[in-house]
C-alpha cells in the first residue's frame, strides 16, 4: 500500500492489526529459531507491536522499521520506555532513528533503510508485513528484506491464506504456493505450522469468507 494508506490508518486510529498481547505464534515458534540472545533481531513494519517487548525481555537488541512517527512514539510512550530522537541521512532517503536501551526504531520508508543502519543483525520476524503489501508490491519487499539481512540469518515468517476474491486486504492472502515459488531464491523456506484460524477471526467470519488459515514458515537467508 502507499504510504498515505497507512499514514491515514494511524491518524483514524484504524489499527486492528495491532494485538494487545504478545503473538501466541511468536512465543511458541520463536525458540525454533535457537538463536543466542545476543543476537540483534530485524522488525519490519514494525508499528508498535509488543513482539518487540518480548523478543528484547529474550536479551535481543531489536531493531525495527516503522512509516509511521505516531505509532512508533506510542509504542516508546506505551511501553513507558524513555527514547532519543536523531535523523539519518541514510542513501536512498531520510529516517528518523529512536533510540531506546535494547531498541532502535527506523521510522521511515522500509525502502530508505539500508545495511548501515542494521550492521549487527543476525535475525528478522515477520508478522503481518509482508502480508500488508498487495501482490504488486510483495515482491519488491522480499527483495528489500533479502537485501537488508545478511546470508545465514534466520527469521520467522508469519503469514495469512484466504480466498482474495472474497475480502479486500490489507492483510492480502499469500499462499504457501508463493511463499515457495517468490522467497526461495532469497531463503531457505521451512513450513512449521498451518492452522484454520477462521474462528478467531470475526472481521472474516462477518464478510463471510469461507476459510482462513495462518501459516508460520522458519526462514535462513541464502548465500
Ligand atoms: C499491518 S501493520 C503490522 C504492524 C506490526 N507488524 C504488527 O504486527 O502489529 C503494517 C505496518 O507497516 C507500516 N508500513 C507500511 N508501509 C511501510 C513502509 N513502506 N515502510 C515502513 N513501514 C511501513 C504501517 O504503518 C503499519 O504500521
Amino acid at each position: 500500500m502507499e504510504p498515505s494508506f497507512w499514514h491515514s490508518k494511524w491518524d483514524a486510529k484504524q489499527i486492528g492489526f495491532h494485538q494487545h498481547e504478545v503473538n501466541p505464534l511468536l512465543l511458541k515458534y520463536w525458540s525454533n529459531l535457537n538463536l543466542s540472545p545476543d543476537s540483534e533481531v530485524f522488525v519490519p513494519l514494525c508499528g508498535k507491536t509488543l513482539d518487540i517487548c518480548y523478543l528484547a525481555e529474550l536479551g535481543h537488541k531489536v531493531l525495527g522499521c516503522e512509516l509511521s512517527q505516531a505509532a512508533v512514539e506510542q509504542f516508546f510512550t506505551e511501553n513507558s520506555l524513555a527514547y532519543s530522537m536523531s535523523s539519518v541521512t541514510a542513501s536512498a532517503g531520510k529516517l528518523n532513528q529512536f533510540d531506546a536501551e535494547q531498541v532502535v526504531i527506523y521510522q521511515g520508508d522500509i525502502f530508505a533503510l539500508t545495511t548501515n543502519e542494521l550492521p549487527d543483525v543476525k535475525a528478522f520476524y515477520d508478522r503481518a508485513a509482508l502480508i500488508a503489501w498487495p501482490e504488486s508490491m510483495r515482491l519488491a519487499y522480499v527483495e528489500k528484506l533479502a537485501k537488508l539481512v545478511p546470508p545465514e540469518s534466520l527469521g520467522l515468517l508469519i503469514t495469512l491464506d484466504y480466498p482474495q476474491e472474497a475480502l479486500k486486504g490489507p492483510p492480502f492472502a499469500v499462499s504457501n504456493d508463493w511463499v515457495v515459488a517468490n522467497m526461495n531464491e532469497f531463503f531457505d523456506v521451512e513450513l512449521l505450522s498451518c492452522e484454520d484460524v477462521l474462528s478467531d477471526n470475526p472481521r472474516f467470519v462477518n464478510k463471510e469468507v469461507p476459510w482462513l488459515t495462518e501459516s508460520v514458515y522458519k526462514l535462513k537467508r541464502k548465500h
